[in-house]
């Protein structure tokens, strides 16, 4: 049998534009081409470039750099690389400003994602990456109407979990009731035709779930007291809550506005990494090993007339980098403190940009409950507490054993929490979530919290800008200081998601490299 060369194939160019391509893919002659491939054309000619943080931004950069025939060092202070992009196993230690080292311990196999754990849909770069470097992805379940609301407070329905069904559905009832009579008796303040009116009355009816008479009354959608089954068992359905008691008890505060799940970034679907989103920082760890120094902290970042000279530490001491660009990916709360040349536009950037105070803390439990008990596959608890919210894990559902977020919560109530120690953070989670969970009491194994803006070499959840930081200080970094560049989540305006890092970091990939390659000066503008 002939076998058939790559040059017979593509000899048959008239095949080519008669979908011969599937056909050349089967026979392994052609890569099926990935999406959103980084296609930069021209070497980088061995040039060496020194990359401040070993995170995703940081490692990003690296991978793309030696595709294109960079030469690179990553410099990591911590002996891990990732970054924010971080699962806490059984073994993992973190390093907070003001407290010793904590170490985790779980059962092997049981973990959280103290950083990342939701991925948006379109997010097209963070699946790319993932597609490429064959890690591989499941769903989260980032919304469950079988979730609570935990309201602290004074009224009828306040200190007791309800399942956002019925709150959710309660409200929308109400409100399109109110709206569906206000056009009916003609008190709406609009220029409606009296068929659009009838119109949007029969929308409202069905959104809402009103009866005939455009009232609002008990409803399967949020719910029975006793489950439909076989025979004659038909369920039963609760009366709703009254109006007066979701205002009264904080229901429709707006701890518990639904704003979030409304997001275009928190809309389903949503993705994780198999086994912990850290599988997307291992995978292009994988990539760019020989380059990465660990343990190595900047403690200075010099432009050299040509050329940058980067001094860092590491356990063996004191040593001084020369290359011929850098990119820096630290977060800025820890720039800040590194000694530097840069301009003085930088530097007040570096030093105004903020960041966000956030923690979370993991809580391993004997027995998945939330599921065994109270149906519970994923989504979220929220509560107007400093607990801000529980998540239950989207993974290894019906198994044994299961970590849950016992607190993701931002800003003042991070700060608060923040400021305990880790055994006083445990307990303060355990002592709120058993309001909505009595079976802490019993399942309760082992925490691990993370402070980020306590955290060493971070400082800071992600960075929050502010109309006015957008536009006075942003625009300093997105350009290089001589030499140096910057990347990362932070210069972006996709803040808090790893596809900040990703997008920063091609951005940055593709400026540097076409002043290497033609000399341009090219880097993105702020409109
Ligand atoms: N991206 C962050 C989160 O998913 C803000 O919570």
């Amino acid at each position: 049998m002939k076998t058939i060369t790559r040059r017979d194939f593509l000899g048959k160019g008239a095949m080519l534009a008669g979908g011969a391509y599937p056909a050349m893919m089967a026979l392994g002659l052609l890569k099926p081409a990935p999406a959103h491939a980084f296609n930069l054309e021209g070497s980088g000619k061995g040039k060496h470039i020194i990359i401040l943080g070993g995170g995703l931004a940081g490692m990003t950069s690296a991978y793309e750099l030696t595709k294109l025939g960079y030469q690179c060092t990553i410099l990591e202070a911590r002996q891990r690389a990732g970054g924010r992009c971080w699962s806490i196993r059984n073994g993992s230690t973190n390093q907070e400003t003001d407290k010793p080292t904590a170490t985790a311990k779980f059962d092997e196999g049981q973990y959280f994602n103290a950083g990342p754990s939701r991925i948006p849909h379109h997010h097209e770069l963070t699946l790319h990456y993932c597609k490429e470097l064959g890690v591989p992805l499941q769903v989260y379940n980032n919304v469950n109407e079988g979730a609570y609301y935990f309201a602290e407070g004074k009224g009828a329905l306040s200190n007791k979990k309800i399942r956002v069904r019925e709150v959710h559905n309660d409200i929308r009832g109400y409100m399109t009731e109110m709206l569906a009579k206000s056009i009916d008796h003609g008190s709406l303040d609009s220029s409606l035709t009296k068929e659009d009116g009838q119109k949007i009355i029969e929308y409202l009816q069905a959104e809402g779930g009103l009866d005939i008479d455009k009232l609002y009354k008990a409803s399967a959608r949020r719910g029975y007291t006793e489950s439909p089954g076989a025979g004659d068992k038909p369920g039963k359905i609760a009366d709703p809550h009254k109006l007066a008691d979701l205002i009264h008890s904080g229901l429709m505060d707006p701890d518990f506005y639904n704003v979030a799940e409304y997001t275009y970034e928190l809309q389903m679907t949503m993705f994780q990494a198999v086994g912990g989103m850290d599988q997307i920082a291992k995978a292009l760890e994988k990539k760019v090993a020989p380059m990465l120094k660990m343990g190595a902290e900047v403690t200075a970042i010099n432009n050299l007339t040509e050329g940058v000279q980067i001094k860092y530490k590491d356990a063996l001491g004191e040593h001084v980098l020369i290359g011929d660009m850098c990119i820096c990916t630290l977060p800025l709360p820890v720039l800040s403190n590194i000694s530097n040349n840069f301009s003085s536009d930088v530097s007040r950037a570096i030093d105004y940009i903020e960041y966000i105070k956030t923690g979370k803390i993991g809580l391993q439990f004997k027995r998945r409950f939330w599921e065994e008990d109270e149906h519970l596959y994923g989504g979220i608890t929220h509560t107007n507490n400093d607990l801000t919210q529980i998540f239950y894990p989207s993974y290894d559902y019906l198994g044994k054993k299961g970590i849950l977020i016992g607190y993701y919560n931002f800003n003042e109530k991070a700060q608060k929490i923040g400021a305990l120690n880790y055994a006083e953070r445990e307990k303060f989670a355990l002592e709120k979530g058993r309001l909505i969970h009595p079976q802490y009491n019993k399942e309760f194994e082992s925490s691990f919290s993370v402070s980020w803006h306590k955290t060493k070499y971070n400082l800071g959840g992600w960075a929050v800008y502010n109309t006015d930081t957008r536009k006075t200080q942003y625009p300093a970094l997105l350009k290089p200081d001589k030499q140096v560049y910057f990347a990362g989540e932070h210069l972006t305006y996709l803040n808090a998601w790893m596809a900040g890092a990703f997008e920063s970091a091609r951005s940055t990939v593709a400026a540097l490299h076409a002043r290497v390659t033609d000399g341009r000066a090219s880097y993105p503008t702020v409109k």
